[in-house]
């Protein structure tokens, strides 16, 4: 992004750095995990990246107390439940060239404490801003991407484009070992499970494509290039 600035009566090109708020929430690590990469990939190609977490008023510890915590808030889930959260910091309504908002899917769905923001601040976070979704999931993200496209637009909010990552490993040892995870198990440590299920979430090969999409991403920012023209659906975000 160039922007001119005048200094003693010459005009001079200044480069300005395009800003980026990413807005997220995790709660096993792995949306965590991608988006490090991602902004560090942001910051190779010189993007200023501002990182803010949504903070659940009640605190919600992984893994989940056990078997029967899990399912319950399976079930809860799937019926959105909105999971209160903090205010926001003021830097988040401050304004940014891009917005990336991340989070796991939950029941199809967003997060709870994703739509938690969206109910009270969408409005004043997106209207009129580019919004970019990242979704961390198993691997069943549509219904969640169709949803919070819709929850954006509605905002005000323009979505050139999405990036997800999906876990990995094969069905049906993808689906076990996530419910097994969630409910403090270590799957990938039973010598049948472990055989087919090697760790939970997001490979190392993974970040490291959300490295690539970082600086890909940075680069169109520069160029003032659209967003909606980058390929994020690759076989190692999205196996
Ligand atoms: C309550 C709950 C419900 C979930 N439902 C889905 C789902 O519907 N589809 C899916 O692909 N993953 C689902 N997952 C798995 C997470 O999306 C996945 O593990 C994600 O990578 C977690 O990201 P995080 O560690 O940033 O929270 C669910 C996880 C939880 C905790």
């Amino acid at each position: 992004m160039v922007a001119a600035a005048e200094e003693s009566g010459n005009t001079i090109t200044q480069e300005k750095k395009p800003k980026v708020l990413f807005l997220f929430y995790s709660f096993s690590g792995q949306t965590v995990g991608v988006m490090n990469r991602l902004t560090a990939g942001l910051k190779s190609q010189g993007v200023e990246v501002k990182t803010e977490k949504l903070w659940p008023i009640t605190p919600l510890r992984f893994p989940f107390e056990s078997i029967y915590t899990t399912v319950k808030m399976m079930v809860i889930t799937f019926f959105r439940y909105r999971m209160p959260i903090k205010e926001l910091p003021d830097v988040c309504f401050e304004d940014f060239d891009l917005i990336i908002l991340a989070g796991p899917t939950w029941s199809y769905s967003p997060s709870g404490p994703i739509l938690s923001m969206l109910d009270r601040d969408g409005e004043a976070l997106f209207k009129n801003k580019m919004v970019l979704p990242l979704i961390s999931c198993r691997g069943y993200w549509r219904m969640h991407w169709y949803g919070l496209r819709n929850k954006l637009r509605k905002c005000g909010a323009s979505v050139p484009n999405l990036i997800v990552f999906s876990h990995p490993h094969k069905e049906p040892w993808r689906t076990v070992g996530v419910f097994l995870r969630l409910a403090g198990r270590h799957p990938e440590r039973s010598n049948f499970m472990g055989k087919h299920y090697d760790q939970y979430g997001h490979s190392k090969k993974q970040r490291d494509e959300a490295w690539r999409f970082g600086l890909i991403l940075g680069e169109a920012l520069n160029r003032n290039t659209p967003i909606s023209e980058l390929n994020f659906k690759t076989p190692l975000a999205l196996p």
